[in-house]
């Protein structure tokens, strides 16, 4: 997983719990390089899910809270990171159906070694969009959170439905179902 990953976690455990705790969870989800990360290195993806079950320990926050929250997190550091990204996506459906063939596309270039998820959407009406997230990686909380995170950004009344669905061979599955609310 790339850097930029761990280093926007700590920033959102600094910034809202502050530097005592970021320290503590760093000791205790014993890292290899005690959490010194640079945004462009690229690490075990694991260390980063110690680093949340070291959060959790301490707040009794469940786990799939946290990553949730850290997905909305990062959506809005993104937004403020690659406005690029941005410029010619207007609203959340345009913006998600655009992650597997433009976004996560232009993050490979930034880091060509990057782990991306695959997310096809389909629109299944114009009020409706079904976005499949697999991944060997286990991270459907983060995508809600990212997901979440989106319809934050545009301020759009849609409402997400999960289903998880059973592994195919090593990847995790989950369908997210989003509907814009009627007026
Ligand atoms: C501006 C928007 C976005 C940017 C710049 C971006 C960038 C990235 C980056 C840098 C990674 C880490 C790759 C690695 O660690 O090797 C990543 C992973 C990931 N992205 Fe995106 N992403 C964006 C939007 C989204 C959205 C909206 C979703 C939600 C569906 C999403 C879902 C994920 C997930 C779940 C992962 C974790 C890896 C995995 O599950 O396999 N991303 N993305």
């Amino acid at each position: 997983m790339k850097g930029v990953v761990f280093t926007e976690f700590m920033e959102l455990v600094e910034s809202r719990m502050g530097l005592d705790m970021l320290d503590r969870i760093i000791t205790e989800a014993e890292l290899p390089n005690d959490g010194a990360y640079t945004s462009v290195g690229t690490y075990d993806h694991a260390e980063l899910v110690r680093l949340v079950m070291a959060l959790s320990n301490a707040t009794g926050m469940p786990i799939p809270a946290l990553i949730h929250l850290f997905g909305q997190h990062l959506f809005q550091r993104f937004s403020e990171s690659y406005p690029m990204l941005f410029q010619d996506a207007h609203g959340v459906f345009d913006f998600l159906s655009r992650i597997d063939d433009v976004i996560h596309v232009e993050v490979r270039k930034l880091y060509p070694d990057a782990e991306l998820p695959s997310l096809p959407c389909s629109r299944l009406s114009p009020n409706e969009l079904e976005l499949l997230y697999s991944s060997p990686r286990g991270f459907a909380d983060l995508a809600a959170g990212l997901i979440d995170g989106c319809i934050a950004h545009y301020k759009e009344p849609i409402q997400v439905t999960r289903t998880d669905l059973a592994k195919e061979g090593n990847l995790h599955r989950t369908r997210f179902h989003l509907q814009i609310e009627p007026a």
